[in-house]
């Protein structure tokens, strides 16, 4: 129950404490305890909202791939921590049961699965395990990715064709494999992981721009499609985040040996402003205000304004290194 009180009589009830009299009357004691209380109804309300806030993931089963590192795996860990019981899938056996026994230590929940993104029947498959065991699946993060740094003309077919198979078409898997049972129970929230790369042209990127950039317009088709129905749709846009991703990256061959990773890796950890507890963070906050865009770091935030501001001409703003 909410008591009611005007803002001015209670800042007037309030005031009188500092006032010169030395004694109150009893009308104005009244007016002023009036207003403590309803000042603690506030607050009480905005606990509970708060509360309400902490209680969101309990029991919800989220599922996240490439959960064993980076991104992923911080996000697991939170989502635990507030909890969610997680899905948790990778292709590295080792990672992913490092991220569960974190989740573990944690007190948290986790099941392990080692599934191939770009594989759209193990991906089904692992859907149907997941619905029929836990009966629903509540939060899907498409996260797996991998990087490459290639210019054009060094870029072979079959590493485009592996950075759009992992970065694109795992994300498609992905929501294609879970979204008939969000529809059918009208509930449910599919968060596809894009990059700042899913907005601007990068030297060097093309491979990975184009699936990131997919990523974006697919998710954004998506959204749309959900329209008027309870299932959210969230993009995800994370600046620079301190992961191995640049370490692992595919490189051109002949410039792909242990002293060339070293200096991207170098080069990288320069240029990342967020680390990836904070990434996961701003994603657990974004999925929780239903936000369609969860953008990631001040670099995230910088990217999206010039990006508007000066959309051809931000490659000269942002001076792209031209080797
Ligand atoms: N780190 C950044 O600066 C940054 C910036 C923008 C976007 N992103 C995106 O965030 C996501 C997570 O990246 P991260 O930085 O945490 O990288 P990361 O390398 O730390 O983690 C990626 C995880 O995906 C897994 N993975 C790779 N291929 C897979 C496949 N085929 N199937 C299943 N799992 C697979 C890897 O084993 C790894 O555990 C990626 O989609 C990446 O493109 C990262």
């Amino acid at each position: 129950m909410r008591a009611r009180a005007s803002f001015s009589e209670i800042l007037g009830a309030l005031g009188n404490f500092g006032g010169s009299r030395k004694f109150l009357g009893l009308s104005e004691i009244l007016r002023a305890i009036y207003g403590i209380v309803v000042m603690a109804n506030i607050r009480h309300d905005y606990s509970s909202i708060q509360e309400g806030f902490s209680m969101f993931f309990k029991n919800k089963i989220v599922v996240i791939s490439g959960a064993g590192s980076g991104i992923g795996r911080a996000t697991a860990i939170q989502l635990a921590q507030e909890g969610a019981t997680i899905i948790a899938s990778d292709i590295h056996r080792d990672n992913l049961a490092s991220t569960a026994q974190k989740i573990s230590e944690a007190g948290g929940r986790c099941q392990t699965y080692m599934v191939d993104s770009t594989d759209r029947d193990a991906v089904f498959d692992l859907a149907n395990t997941v619905i029929s065991e836990h009966g629903q699946a509540d939060i899907v993060i498409n996260n797996a990715g991998i990087a490459n740094n290639a210019r054009i003309d060094e870029l072979d077919l079959d590493t485009f064709k592996r950075v759009m198979d992992v970065d694109f078409w795992g994300v498609v898997h992905g929501t294609q494999a879970y979204i008939p049972h969000m529809i059918a129970r009208d509930s449910g929230h599919i968060v596809n992981i894009s990059s700042i790369f899913g907005w601007i042209g990068v030297p060097k990127q093309a491979a990975y721009n184009s699936a990131k950039f997919a990523v974006f317009g697919f998710t954004e088709a998506v959204r749309q499609d959900m329209a008027g129905s309870r299932v959210k749709v969230s993009c995800v846009h994370p600046g620079g985040i301190d992961t191995p991703i640049a370490r692992n990256a595919i490189l051109p061959q002949g410039q792909d040996s242990d002293a060339d990773r070293e200096e991207m890796a170098t080069r990288f950890k320069d240029m990342v402003h967020s680390t990836p507890a904070q990434a996961a963070e701003t994603i657990v906050r974004g999925i929780k205000k239903g936000k369609a865009r969860i953008l990631i770091g001040r670099d995230a935030v910088m990217v999206d304004v010039i990006r508007r501001l000066f959309p051809v001409n931000y490659g000269r703003i942002l001076k792209f290194p031209v080797e």
